[in-house]
């Protein structure tokens, strides 16, 4: 059967970044659950059903990923999908308190789940959802930091961006 992992997230939405880190956890694993959170609780720009839409096509049919969302507790899901490693993108030191504290309460909910951390390229070291959404409202470029889909989709939103100077 192999070894799956799940990677999960907001992806709101998702960016190059998070490509970059699904890309590298396909050469770790033989199956990867993008799994977006639909936690309402969570505020996020862009619906859950618009989220999936904009993952689905961005991921395309990358070879062993499957594109779900979730709702509770992260741990339940893996239960649920028989997989026992999350993937985080860790990014600068700032990421660590965050990822820390989400890694050891997953382990204190199920000892049997490991997290496990992969840094992207240094070309998206700077790069969150939150950023890309406030450049793509003040009409800055994102190109080059989200799938094209994913731009032409923040176009709609917030109009076009006025290119890179
Ligand atoms: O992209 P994000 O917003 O940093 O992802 C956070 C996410 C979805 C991984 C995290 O909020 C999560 O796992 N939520 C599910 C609820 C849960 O399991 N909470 C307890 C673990 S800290």
């Amino acid at each position: 059967m192999g070894k799956k992992a799940v990677y999960p997230g907001s992806f709101d939405p998702i960016t190059n970044g998070h490509i970059d880190i699904l890309e590298r956890s396909t050469r770790m694993f033989d199956r990867v659950v993008l799994a977006i959170l639909g936690n309402p609780a969570k505020d996020s720009v862009f619906p859950l059903a618009g989220r999936l839409r904009m993952a689905r096509e961005s991921v395309g049919d990358m070879a062993g990923v499957t594109v779900e969302t979730f709702q509770g507790l992260l741990v339940d899901f893996l239960v649920q999908q028989k997989a026992d490693v999350i993937i985080r993108g860790i990014r600068a030191v700032s990421d660590f308190e965050y990822e820390f504290q989400m890694a050891m309460m997953n382990r204190r909910l199920n000892s049997r789940i490991e997290t496990v951390y992969l840094m992207p390229s240094e070309s998206y070291f700077y790069l969150s959802s939150h950023l890309v959404h406030e450049v793509a409202s003040l009409n800055g470029d994102v190109t080059g930091l989200v799938p094209a889909g994913v731009q032409k989709i923040l176009e709609g939103k917030y109009g076009p961006g006025k290119g890179r100077k």
